[in-house]
Order: structure tokens, then sequence, then C-alpha cells
């Protein structure tokens, strides 16, 4: 049965690229900077810590974390992002796995030590957007970090999208799911300078 769900419009995206990732505007081919930064400072080994990397498009963020030690799984709603993952990184041992963020394996419930999630939730329409936050807080395991890197919104902006930017506050929705904020960084993004990005750390004890 299709799962409650909002519609899957990436596939088209992923299955109209090759591993170049041309035509994917979000694809950069590269981990994000504000990742590697964050895991430079707080994480910068795994040591075999479970790592889950949310709507892991093309797959760099997840590659990152296997180099530095994490058992790494990480899902995407598109077949064709996971089939060019699989190909890009052949050597990296990931569980890469098709999932829907609203329908996602019992088993992944509380179970990893790291959860990583950019720029997912601004991808989901506002009205799945506290929805998709409390999905993904519950992956978070005890004494487990979620990691969240989006794109922000200005103050009294509407949201229009996609992506549909959030706005600081609308994070709480991690708190209200039962995680506790540990770090919030909001910076200007490289070369526009009207734009701003948070990351923000919640922990669950
Ligand atoms: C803006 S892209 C970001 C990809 C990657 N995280 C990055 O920052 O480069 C959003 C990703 O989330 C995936 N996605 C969107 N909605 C999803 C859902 N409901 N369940 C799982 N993945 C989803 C998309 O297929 C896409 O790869």
């Amino acid at each position: 049965m299709k799962p409650d769900a909002p519609e899957n419009w990436f596939e088209d995206i992923y299955a109209d690229t090759d591993s170049s990732g041309k035509g994917v505007p979000w694809a950069k081919l590269v981990a994000a900077p504000l990742l590697v930064k964050w895991l430079d400072r707080r994480h910068p080994r795994g040591d075999g810590a479970t790592a889950l990397v949310v709507g892991c498009g093309l797959g760099d963020d997840a590659a990152e974390l296997a180099r530095r030690g994490f058992a790494v799984t990480a899902f995407d709603v598109a077949e064709s992002a996971i089939a060019l993952c699989r190909q890009r990184y052949p050597d990296l041992v990931i569980d890469w796995q098709v999932s829907e963020l609203f329908d996602m394996p019992a088993a992944w419930s509380g179970a990893f030590d790291l959860v990583v999630e950019h720029r997912t939730v601004q991808s989901l329409p506002p009205d799945w957007q506290t929805r998709g936050m409390a999905a993904i807080a519950d992956l978070v395991a005890t004494a487990g970090t979620l990691l969240v890197i989006a794109d922000l919104r200005a103050e009294g902006a509407a949201p229009e999208g996609p992506p549909w930017r959030l706005r600081p506050e609308e994070l709480s929705a991690f708190t209200t799911a039962g995680l506790d904020e540990r770090e919030i960084v909001i910076s200007k993004v490289r070369h526009e300078p009207d734009r701003q990005r948070i990351v923000a750390a919640y922990g669950r004890d």
C-alpha cells in the first residue's frame, strides 16, 4: 500500500542525471562544508558509532561519515538517487536504502548514535515539516545526537518553495518530539549575504 507521504517529485530529477549530478539543483558532489566543520569540532572519528543520513541524495555526506569510521546507513525516497550512491561509492561500506521518511523500518526507531539531516525537511511541503521533524527525532538513540543543517527564510517571510526554507523557531518541533537542544549556530551563506543557514545539534538523554 502507498504510504501516507508527500508526492515524490525527486525521483524524476535523479532519473534524469548520472554520477555527475548534472541537473540536480542541490548537488555539490562534496560533503556539506558545515557538516565537515561540525564533525571536525565535535565528532572527528566515528569509532564504529552508528550514523544515519536522512534524504542522502547523491551520498556525499554519508561518504564523509563512513570515511571517518562511522557505521553508516543512508536513505532516500528516490530509487535513482540510491542507485547513483552505490555507483559513486562502490568501495565504501554504507547501508544504502530506498525509504520514505514517513514509512521507515521500525528497527530504525531509536537506533542511531548520530542522525544527520541536511536540507530534507525544507524539501517537504510546509504542512509535512513538523511530522518530518518528529519522524527524524525518533531515529536518535539514547545518548545520541541529531545534527540539522538547513537554509533559513527571513523573519516575516512566507514559506515559498521548494525549498520551503525554515524559521529557527520552527525547529522547536525537534524538542517537542523529545530531544534536548545542545547547540544552535546561524551563519551567513558565503557569497549570498542575504541568506542564512542554521546548524542545530540535539541530544537524547
Ligand atoms: C534538497 S535534497 C538534499 C539532498 C542532500 N541531503 C543534500 O543536502 O545534498 C532533499 C533530499 O531529500 C529526499 N527526500 C525528500 N523527501 C523525502 C522523504 N519523504 N523521504 C525520504 N527522502 C526524501 C530527496 O529525494 C532529496 O534527495
